[in-house]
């Protein structure tokens, strides 16, 4: 007995030095050439002296980030910049006092209550534009706060769920939550009911917010229904939602036939009228108090409230909007993502309007009607600085390549985010969109770190296509192999990329689930786990990454079991436990393909229960299995169903060899498996029976599912 077990130790050692192995191969591409910002552009722009890299370095280390903290304006002022005595609960500016809508609206009433705060498109392209001035945002986010706070008697630290569409609307509900330190939880208006319902019981939030329809590709889209979906979801789950606020998308009637539930669901636009005029002082918050949560995708199944901070994140969002957004108080910035991610969070809401900047938000999908839209939007609205990602780049560069050439444009500075963009894709960007004028910005970071970790300078640094750049100031990155070695810049390597330092930005923890926060992102690399010196503490981010000579990153994917669809973060967990709702399926594998467009789109590979036939009508359950439980957004590109899946000795399913497959790549060595017959059956069912295919593909692929 005490043999076999050292023996299949042994045999687990050696599949675990083989990953590792695998997770260190050298990386060669071609370095690009640099691409330097215009004079003019430098001329205007917010960052131009270089010295802000001593500024921010180490030695200066935490007292730099007052420079953001500076943006602000406190109620009382901080006493302690960085305090890491709970460490790796980090807390920021510690004794300062603030209020998030104060700093976004009131302290600009004095000199831009007339300027636009707000400017939204509907996705009907004759719907005029809907301008919300300073002084409107003012007087809508007091009225609705009145509502939470003497309606639906919501106090300083209750959660508040907000499902709703890409309408003023939104930003003006989140805005009156912040005014009353109310801390929100905004669901992407496209995840489905049941997505939105597990994320009300996990925050605890007693109300929702949502809207009765929005439109999309020309439809108007019943959101109602979801709502009624997800206070069911969260009942049946031990959370009871009293009270359905439902804003009215159109003035003179419902955008849904879907019933009001008596005494729970009420119109936000009939209650508001009891609250005219009504005004409400801000809610001075400690610096520290959590002010949202986002929920994201990690390796587990359950999405995880990620939690950030009122001074630190608004301190962050706003630096890093006026450094790198280079966004000033005449600026007219659109940023394309959707406020239900945290692009949108810090891009379109709080960093723009902490700055008093105008920003651009549009209802629709970017195509609609056509591939000039977003063109036509940005020439109407005089759009000087533009942000979006590589997926919206993608396709508007395939729908219509040579649109953008017809209209006036003028950007003075580009930015994208949420992946990894193809030289390619990024000429034409810089070419076609920008006319080689706008400088722009590859921003790396995630929905934990509250903005950007990478990025280059857009006045002092030159761009390099595909690369995101050398990190922010203040941000200290370094690699890591899997021993925890590290691994120098040009050393053409990849490794798990760190940040070594805290910063203001970075996420307090993981709503109700301390523990997993640390060992999420800590448990890799920390070095003692009860030293409070924050050198001991690196920052596991989830992304592999290649660091270049000049300084500059370069990001390869994730490294867990995260596929970036769209630049959407979809946790391959729960899209299996989705799968496995349908009865007859035994076992499910979710890995990414590489998709033109998309970057990555998900593909399931299903084991049936003994007895039960293959049939196409289970493939198409499994499909809107995962619609109903995630999203439209979730859609696989094929489910496969196998006779059984590849798994190690121990019985864990190796993504890596199905992602191979259907990749076309090589699925290196598979001796160690329990089953290796059970590959080749595979490859030939999706293949065909030709020879192997053996292509080259990317890191996070060949990587897939390896750390988890
Ligand atoms: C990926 C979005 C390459 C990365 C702000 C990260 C990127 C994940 C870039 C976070 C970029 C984001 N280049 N990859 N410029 N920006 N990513 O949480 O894999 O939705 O870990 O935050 O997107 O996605 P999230």
């Amino acid at each position: 007995m005490a043999e076999a077990q050292n023996d299949r130790e042994a045999r687990e050692a050696k599949e675990d030095e083989m990953r590792l192995s695998e997770a260190e191969i050298a990386v060669h591409w071609k370095e690009e050439e640099y691409f330097h910002p215009t004079p003019k552009f430098i001329g205007q722009a917010n960052l131009t002296d270089p010295a802000v890299l001593e500024r921010f370095s180490e030695k200066n280390f935490p007292e730099c980030y007052r420079e953001y903290a500076d943006l602000l304006t406190w109620d009382k002022y901080w006493t302690t910049t960085l305090d890491s005595s709970n460490a790796p609960f980090w807390k920021w500016f510690v004794g300062g006092k603030l209020n998030v809508s104060y700093n976004c609206i009131d302290r600009h009433l004095d000199k831009h209550a007339n300027k636009a705060a707000i400017l939204w498109v509907s996705e009907a392209e004759d719907d005029p534009v809907v301008a919300l001035t300073f002084q409107e945002l003012y007087v809508q986010v007091n009225e609705m706060a009145a509502l939470l706070r003497d309606f639906c008697g919501l106090k300083t630290g209750d959660r508040v769920t907000i499902h709703m569409p890409m309408v003023p609307e939104l930003p003006v509900t989140m805005l009156a939550c912040a005014r009353l330190g109310i801390i929100h939880s905004v669901v992407f208006g496209g995840f489905s009911g049941e997505a939105c319902g597990a994320r009300i019981v996990d925050s605890g939030s007693r109300v929702l917010i949502t809207m009765d329809g929005y439109y999309r590709s020309g439809k108007v889209i019943d959101h109602k229904a979801s709502a009624d979906i997800a206070v069911k979801k969260a009942a049946e789950e031990g959370q009871k939602v009293d009270k359905v606020l439902i804003w009215r998308r159109f003035r003179d009637r419902a955008a849904s036939s879907t019933p009001m539930v008596e005494g729970r669901d009420y119109v936000v636009n009939e209650e508001l009228k009891r609250y005219a005029g009504h005004r409400i002082a801000p809610v001075s918050m400690p610096a520290e108090a959590p002010f949202f949560l986002m929920y994201t995708s990690g390796s587990t199944g359950k999405p995880k409230g990620v939690q950030h901070s009122t001074g630190g994140y608004l301190a962050y969002v706003t630096g890093a909007s006026k450094f790198i957004q280079d966004i000033h108080t005449t600026d007219v910035y659109w940023c394309m993502a959707d406020i239900g991610w945290i692009t949108g969070h810090s891009f379109i809401v709080y960093g723009p309007l902490a700055l008093a900047a105008t920003t651009v938000m549009y209802e629709g999908v970017p195509t609609f009607p056509d591939a000039g839209r977003p063109w036509r939007i940005a020439q109407r609205l005089g759009v000087n600085i533009f942000h979006t990602s590589p997926t919206a780049i993608r396709m508007l560069r395939k729908l219509g390549p040579d649109e953008p050439k017809k209209y006036d444009l003028h950007f003075k500075c580009m930015t994208t985010v949420g992946e990894p963009i193809e030289p390619e894709a990024w000429l034409w960007y810089y070419h076609t969109v920008g006319r080689g004028k706008a400088a722009i910005t590859d921003t790396w970071w995630l929905t934990e770190t509250g903005g950007f970790l990478c990025s280059t300078k857009p006045a002092i640094d030159p761009m390099k296509p595909g690369s995101t750049g050398p990190p922010m100031p203040g941000i200290y990155p370094v690699i890591y192999d899997e021993h925890g070695k590290e691994i120098p810049p040009g050393s053409n390597r990849a490794g798990n990329i760190c940040i070594r330092n805290p910063w203001p930005g970075l996420m307090q923890t993981i709503w109700g689930d301390n523990e997993r926060f640390v060992r999420q992102y800590y448990g890799k690399y920390n070095k003692n786990k009860n030293s409070t010196d924050w050198h001991d503490w690196p920052w596991l981010a989830g992304d592999g990454a290649l660091w270049a000579k000049d300084g500059y990153v370069r990001i390869l994917g994730r490294i867990d079991d995260v596929i970036n669809v769209a630049g959407h973060r979809l946790g391959t967990k729960e899209l299996e436990s989705a799968c496995l709702t349908v009865p007859e399926i035994a076992e499910a594998a979710v890995v990414p393909i590489v998709d033109a467009e998309r970057g990555r789109v998900p593909e399931v590979y299903v084991s049936l229960k003994p007895g039960v036939k293959a049939d196409p009508e289970i493939m198409a359950r499994v499909t809107r299995a995962i619609e109903t439980n995630i999203g439209k957004i979730a859609r696989p590109r094929m489910v496969r169903i196998v006779p059984d899946m590849p798994k190690t000795r121990s019985g864990k399913i190796m993504r890596r060899v199905l992602a191979s497959i259907s990749n076309s790549m090589d699925y290196g060595d598979i001796t160690t498996l329990s089953n290796p017959e059970v590959v080749e059956q595979i490859r030939v069912q999706v293949q065909g029976a030709g020879p192997v295919r053996k292509k080259e593909g990317p890191e996070d692929i060949k990587r897939f599912g390896e750390t988890t």
